[in-house]
């Protein structure tokens, strides 16, 4: 049975190794819970998209929200990649690894007026504008700052892509992006504003999405836009097609990214706009099989209605189970010759909610480590402190080196900046 992250996560023996390194030997060397990431499975991941628009104007901006590690960013940056940033906090990150602040684009509903001016300073690619009221501020702040923001308007296509309610974005009833009904009319103010120039369009489905039909009809759509812009007298150079392409947690079949641009390469040219730079901001697709994350189990815990394995990474290391009932597998880091059993394995926060996995059948022994594997998106990003619990150390493997690219949360780093009272 293949697993998720193949060829550079595989058994060796009995030993799991991600790229040359025993993520066994990582744990016992780290300690757990860890987050271990393949440098040359993001590379593989990034391979099929520069290839499909090889020869073509493009960008790939990372959507960093997946995995913000520098290191990860770093590796992106080096391999020419973009950024797509949701935060000040993320463009402070992106540029301390190196991104070019020209290949960033500043997405997200709620932007406020210090990130506007941080990123009109630090002189982004463009700003992907949702709403009509944040073209008006956008355009104040430019205009104090002395400056021009470029801008692209995020528009809704109100196509439905079929994946889980809480990262599907563009439907209706989403909070996302600009009404397709009213696009003319928001690119029309764009154009007439001072602070702003207009630089090109973009939509964003949703996320883990496993088939090309989605994509191909909000491209329809947002082509029928451009066409009636353009007819009123606005130019757009680029078009933006946004992230979402899905990856395998157990026997999702996604397209492969190559074959994915294509496809929206073909319609494209067949509807006359072979010229446009197209970008894509993938997120997941580029990092969630490259990690896993390595757990330790302390307690077995049989029961009546259920047996427990009782491991020490919980909801606040990894959010994905709780949040959306997320299915990842979980593998044993040395693998028992032994009779399995059926666990849910959960995590020592106080909540029911806190679960990594349900009726998984392990052999597992107090002691043992185990991988939650399609770790490398939306698992440490989304890492939180409850509990008081230090976030997780990350570590980045390249072929036999492991370079620990974060260290684990002490304590006292989690109350530093709190106050008793006098
Ligand atoms: N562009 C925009 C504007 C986005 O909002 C997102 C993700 C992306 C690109 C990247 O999408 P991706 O290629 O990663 O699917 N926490 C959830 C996923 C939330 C996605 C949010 N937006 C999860 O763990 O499944």
């Amino acid at each position: 049975m293949t697993l998720p992250g193949s060829p550079f996560l595989s058994y060796r023996g009995q030993e799991l190794f991600l790229e040359d390194c025993s993520l066994n030997e990582l744990a016992a060397r780290h300690g757990t819970p860890l987050y271990v990431y393949s440098q040359a499975a993001m590379l593989a991941a990034l391979a099929p998209y520069q290839r499909g628009f090889a020869g073509r104007p493009h960008l790939v901006c990372y959507a960093m929200k997946a995995n913000s590690n520098l290191a990860v960013l770093q590796t992106f940056a080096r391999a020419g990649c973009g950024f797509d940033i949701v935060s000040g906090g993320e463009l402070e990150r992106a540029l301390a690894a190196g991104a070019d602040p020209r290949k960033v684009v500043f997405s997200g509903v709620g932007k406020t007026r210090a990130e506007m001016r941080r990123a009109l300073e630090a002189g982004v690619l463009c700003f992907n504008v949702e709403s009509e009221a944040e073209l008006e501020v956008l355009s104040e702040v430019a205009v104090a700052c002395g400056r021009v923001a470029p801008v692209s308007l995020r528009v809704n296509p109100d196509v439905d892509a079929n994946t889980h309610p809480y990262i599907s974005t563009g439907l209706k009833g989403n909070k996302f992006g600009i009404a397709h009904e009213r696009a003319l009319q928001a690119y029309r103010r764009a154009a007439e504003l001072p602070g702003l120039s207009v630089a090109g369009i973009d939509c964003h489905i949703g996320s883990q999405i496993t088939a090309p039909g989605p994509y191909l009809d909000a491209l329809d759509r947002v082509l029928d836009l451009v066409e009636a812009i353009e007819a009123a007298g606005i130019v757009l150079h680029h078009l933006d097609l946004g992230g979402g392409l899905g990856i395998q947690y157990t026997d999702e079949q996604p397209p492969a990214a190559d074959a994915l641009i294509g496809q929206l390469l073909a319609r494209i040219d067949a509807r006359g706009h072979g010229h446009r730079t197209v970008m894509m901001e993938p997120g997941r697709s580029l990092v969630g099989n490259a990690g896993v994350l390595l757990t330790e189990a302390l307690y077995l815990k049989p029961g009546e209605a259920k047996n427990f394995c009782v491991v020490d990474a919980a909801m606040n290391d990894l959010m994905r189970p709780a949040m959306y009932q997320a299915y990842m597998r979980i593998e044993p880091c040395l693998r028992r010759d032994e009779p399995a059993a059926s666990y849910d394995v959960v995590g020592p926060v106080c909540e029911s909610g806190d679960w990594l996995g349900r009726d998984r059948e392990l052999a597992v022994r107090a002691g043992d480590r185990l991988a939650v594997l399609s770790a490398g998106a939306y698992s440490m990003s989304m890492a939180s402190n409850y509990n008081t619990r230090g976030r997780a150390a990350e570590v980045m493997v390249v072929g036999a080196q492991a370079h620990l690219v974060r260290e684990r949360e002490a304590a006292t780093e989690l109350f530093r900046g709190e106050h008793l009272l006098a």
